[in-house]
């Protein structure tokens, strides 16, 4: 079956054709993956505008998949199924996607099933790398989330521990706008971290042992919290600013360093304490953040020293798309699942 994919949760407007390639170990093939950035709409604001965002996916979203159709080579009467994020993410963005996909699915009479977004952002590792060893324990880190999940069998995500405010994604962007880097700030302190020292200031990590009031369901103790880190990386540089320090290229650098070693620490201990506790087969990390070079190298350095393979997706497929959307939407239909048309986009839907 090929699978069309639509991805309107945020910024990016998305769309791509997946097909199954019927190897059960490796169940699917990217055909196409098309996306249109906003990026540099946004940039000037210094982050993601809601209102222009979903005005933006109005003028791209018949574009985008018209490509994404003719990069596959594939028409209308070739797919058999249109899967499209539901939520979580900005409503004003996901309801284009979602009445766009609904009324392509009614015009060319095919079945529409909703995706997490979150599930496509997991099942992006499994597009990447094929089928993972199971249980797996999965980092989603991106602007908006950073949650663990364990995934016992193909298709079931278990929520495990999650951030208590900011993501840190969001701590990235708003360290470089602290910074004077601009927007997106992840891929800029990524780049610049390289000529830091990451040691020059020693922040330490959050480490939380209680559970949190407002998720009685979860022990809390694997949580993470980033808005402490941002805040201490604010007064360090209001410090400087008052004590008449300069600015310059290394100290920015130093600083970059030194904020992204106690991030990546933390999301690689709270991943793989994770892993130990549930008895992993594998860990893997997805998402915007998970293109993060550091992350991804320490990853797989702590999956070689405990014997668990560290899996990360394709750095095309680590930020939002649509190729992710529609293997998560091929999972749930081979699982029976298909959506009826009442269904509607869900800012703050729960996987
Ligand atoms: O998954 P994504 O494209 O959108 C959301 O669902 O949020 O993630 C975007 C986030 C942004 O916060 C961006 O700064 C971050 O991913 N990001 C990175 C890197 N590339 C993107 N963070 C750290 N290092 C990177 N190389
Ligand atoms: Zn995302």
């Amino acid at each position: 079956m090929l699978v069309l994919g639509i991805e309107t949760s945020c910024d990016e407007t998305s769309a791509a054709v997946v097909e199954e390639t019927g190897d059960a170990a490796r169940p699917w093939a990217i055909r196409s993956n098309v996306i249109a950035s906003q990026v540099e709409i946004h940039r000037e604001w210094g982050g993601v505008v809601p209102e222009l965002a979903s005005r933006q996916h109005v003028r791209d979203i018949c574009g985008v998949v018209e490509k994404a159709l003719a990069d596959a080579a594939v028409g209308w009467t070739d797919l058999g199924a249109v899967a499209v994020t539901q939520g979580p993410g900005l409503v004003g963005a996901l309801l284009v996607g979602m009445s766009f996909a609904k009324a392509a699915a009614a015009a060319a009479n095919l079945p529409i099933v909703g995706v997490h977004h979150l599930a496509g952002h997991i099942e992006s590792l499994v597009l990447h790398n094929g089928e993972l060893p199971l249980p797996a324990v999965i980092l989603v880190v991106s602007g908006g989330h950073t949650s663990l999940y364990l995934v016992t069998q193909p298709g079931s995500y278990e929520l495990l521990s999650r951030t208590r405010d900011d993501a840190a994604g969001e701590a990235y962007d708003k360290v470089a706008k602290l910074l004077g880097l601009g927007y997106p700030g992840g891929p800029v302190i990524d780049r610049i971290a390289r000529q830091g020292n990451d040691t020059a200031i020693r922040w330490p990590g959050t480490r939380l042992t209680h559970a949190d009031r407002n998720a009685p369901g979860l022990k809390g103790d694997l949580d993470f919290s980033f808005s402490g880190l941002k805040t201490a990386v604010m007064r360090h540089v209001t410090l400087l600013r008052e004590q008449g320090v300069p600015l310059n290229d290394q100290a920015v650098a130093d600083i970059a360093a030194s904020f992204q070693r106690v991030v990546v620490k933390t999301l690689v201990e709270r991943t793989f304490k994770a892993a130990l506790i549930h008895g992993a087969k594998s860990v893997g990390v997805a998402g915007g953040v998970s293109a993060n070079s550091r992350l991804r190298a320490e990853m797989r350095a702590h999956g070689e020293a405990r014997e668990i393979p560290a899996f990360v997706p394709d750095l095309s497929l680590s930020t939002d798309n649509a190729a992710m959307i529609a293997a998560a939407g091929l999972r749930r239909l081979r699982a029976g699942i298909t959506s009826s048309m009442e269904m509607n986009a869900d800012p703050a839907l729960s996987l």
